[in-house]
């Protein structure tokens, strides 16, 4: 099977052990409190489930400053988004060695994870605006990404943590939420050896489903994990249940059975564009995934990016051999009204724009919201009726 990025076996940080565990809950109690931010807590249940081996904890500044620079650690790791717990107010903590962090995500902010703190040091406004233009591209406080990055704190706390819990996304997705070592484990269980991921916070239209199939016949794949975020998104963006149950129902009806896990991992939406795409290649190689699907504008926002700036960090910034996931570079794909089929448009190179069935993600929403179906040729009749109902609740 696939190597996890940066060590032989993957070392997820969740604390399996029961009685280890419990000693832990109960040393929490009497610990300084910390009560963190909803990245940091995403970045917790990452690092818990084996998404972010083989970091140890969060970053310190010097690993911080030097990953948004040349995306690698004091250590040498290749690894392009910096995994900070920033905070404003160190009060609790200032001197303490060991610390309990709080998710701010549940209620009553249970312990999420014990942290042996290493440094408490302070990032300037310009550090933080420095780290914030590498890991989005932009300086434009409008940026959602950006917006939030720059509003997390100025301490940087850092140190080795043990998770306790994997915050809401157990409880809230019994059936999708899964950690790197149980897609693993499910992986092997299934016996495939070339397994294609793909990465969503999109209900899946056409376009993304042929861009599995796509994918999983280019390579030879056995499977496809399709892999959808969990976490938080920008305001109207489509939540997770209902994005979750459109895809179920999709699979159910237009995938060949067994060749499709469908799961979802526990990380708030960076709309990093490039540095994101990175980010997503190593933890879907710590999952166990041996290709990732990189079409037009992954983890884009807006027009921030390029349409392939995705794809070209990969050719351009990623040193060889850092990583062992190899890479499915997607064009743009849409139904061909030629073809009668969805194609890729380089494949298609005899065709104009209006051969193509092209709708943006603002009509889209639009129609849906209207209660009017796009055509089919854009989405599944089951995917868009679930994206009405959804619509029309709102509405109510
Ligand atoms: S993302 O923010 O998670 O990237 P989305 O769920 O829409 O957004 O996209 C998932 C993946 O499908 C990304 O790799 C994206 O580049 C790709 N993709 C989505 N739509 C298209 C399309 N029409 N053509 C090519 N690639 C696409």
């Amino acid at each position: 099977m696939i190597k996890p990025h940066g060590s032989d076996s993957l070392n997820p940080l969740f604390v399996y052990d029961p009685e280890q565990h419990r000693a832990l809950a109960h040393e929490a109690l009497e610990l300084p409190q910390l009560l963190i931010n909803s990245a940091a807590s995403a970045n917790a249940v990452m690092l818990g489930g084996g998404y972010f081996n083989p970091l140890q904890g969060f970053m310190n500044k010097a690993d911080a400053l030097l990953t948004c620079e040349s995306m690698r650690t004091m250590d040498g790791l290749f690894w392009p988004v910096p995994v900070l717990n920033l905070t404003d107010n160190i009060d609790g903590i200032n001197g303490a060695k060991r610390i309990a962090l709080r998710d701010p995500n549940v209620e009553e902010n249970p312990v999420l994870a014990v942290m042996e703190v290493e440094a408490i040091e302070e990032f300037s406004e310009d550090e933080i605006h420095f780290m914030a233009e590498k890991i989005f591209g932009t300086t434009d406080a409008e940026h959602p990404g950006f917006a939030t990055f720059v509003s997390l704190g100025r301490y940087c706390v850092s140190g080795p943590i043990q998770v306790l819990d994997f915050s809401y996304f157990q409880n809230e997705f019994p059936d999708t939420f899964r950690t790197a070592v149980e897609i693993r484990n499910e992986i092997q269980e299934h016996g495939w050896e070339r397994v294609v991921a793909f990465q969503t916070r999109n209900p899946m239209h056409r376009a993304h489903e042929e861009l599995c199939k796509m994918a999983m016949e280019a390579v030879g794949a056995d499977g496809v994990v399709i892999h959808m975020l969990l976490g938080k998104l920008k305001p109207g963006d489509i939540p997770a249940p209902v994005r979750d149950a459109a895809i179920r129902k999709m699979v159910e009806l237009y995938f060949p059975p067994n060749s499709v896990m469908i799961s979802g991992y526990g990380f708030d939406m960076l709309y990093a564009g490039p540095r994101e795409a990175v980010l997503h290649a190593i933890f879907r190689q710590n999952m166990g995934a041996t290709d990732f699907i990189i079409g037009r504008d992954h983890a884009g926002v807006g027009d921030y990016y390029g349409a392939f700036d995705a794809q070209t960090i990969f050719d351009d910034e990623v040193p060889e051999g850092a990583l062992q996931i190899q890479i499915f570079r997607a064009d743009h794909t849409a139904y061909s009204r030629k073809l009668n089929k969805v194609v890729m448009m380089r494949d298609a190179p005899d065709h104009s724009k209006e051969d193509f069935v092209l709708l943006s993600g603002t009509k889209v929403r639009e129609m849906l919201g209207q209660g009017i179906a796009p055509p089919p040729e854009f989405s599944r009749p089951e995917v868009a009726e679930i994206l009405m109902d959804y619509y029309r609740s709102q509405a109510a």
